[in-house]
């Protein structure tokens, strides 16, 4: 069962050039799961959180592309809070987790991969269901 120590801020290959800089992100060696899907939140209005929902299985792995957002992440016994600012740090939240985002800076890009495609049934929405499910040891 995926407790707080098991998300892992990973950093990314960063090829620095008067040009711009490029970075990059691959399966396995930098996203330690097979991606099923990308998306992506922006245009979120100052003040707003989202994100407020554990999954059952689906693996995440979260770059803030473009400005700055924090995630706190949530075992049901002990929380975080991470700050993703920088377009070449990617952060591996695993399934059983619960996650809010909030923080977000005016023009943030938050890009997400996902283990799976989407499903709204790998969701848990409650947070009092999110606690029952964790002790009980079913995520
Ligand atoms: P939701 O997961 O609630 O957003 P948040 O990141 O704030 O938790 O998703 C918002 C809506 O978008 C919801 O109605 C489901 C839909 N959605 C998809 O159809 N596919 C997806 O891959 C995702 C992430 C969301």
């Amino acid at each position: 069962m995926a407790t707080i120590h098991d998300v892992r801020l990973i950093e990314l290959p960063k090829f620095v050039d008067a040009r711009g800089n490029l970075s990059f992100a691959e399966q396995h060696t930098h996203i330690p799961f097979e991606i099923k899907r990308t998306y992506w939140i922006y245009d979120v209005p100052g003040g707003e959180n989202r994100g407020g929902h554990a999954f059952k299985q689906n693996q995440e792995f979260i770059i803030a592309l473009s400005g700055a957002f924090d995630l706190i992440i949530d075992d049901g016994y002990n929380k975080t809070r991470i700050t993703l600012n920088r377009s070449y740090y990617g952060l591996f939240v695993p399934a059983g987790l619960w996650r809010e985002m909030d923080s977000f800076s005016t023009n943030s890009l938050a890009l997400e991969f996902g283990s799976m495609n989407y499903d709204s049934e790998d969701y848990i929405r409650d947070y009092d269901d999110f606690l029952r499910q964790k002790r009980d040891g079913k995520v």
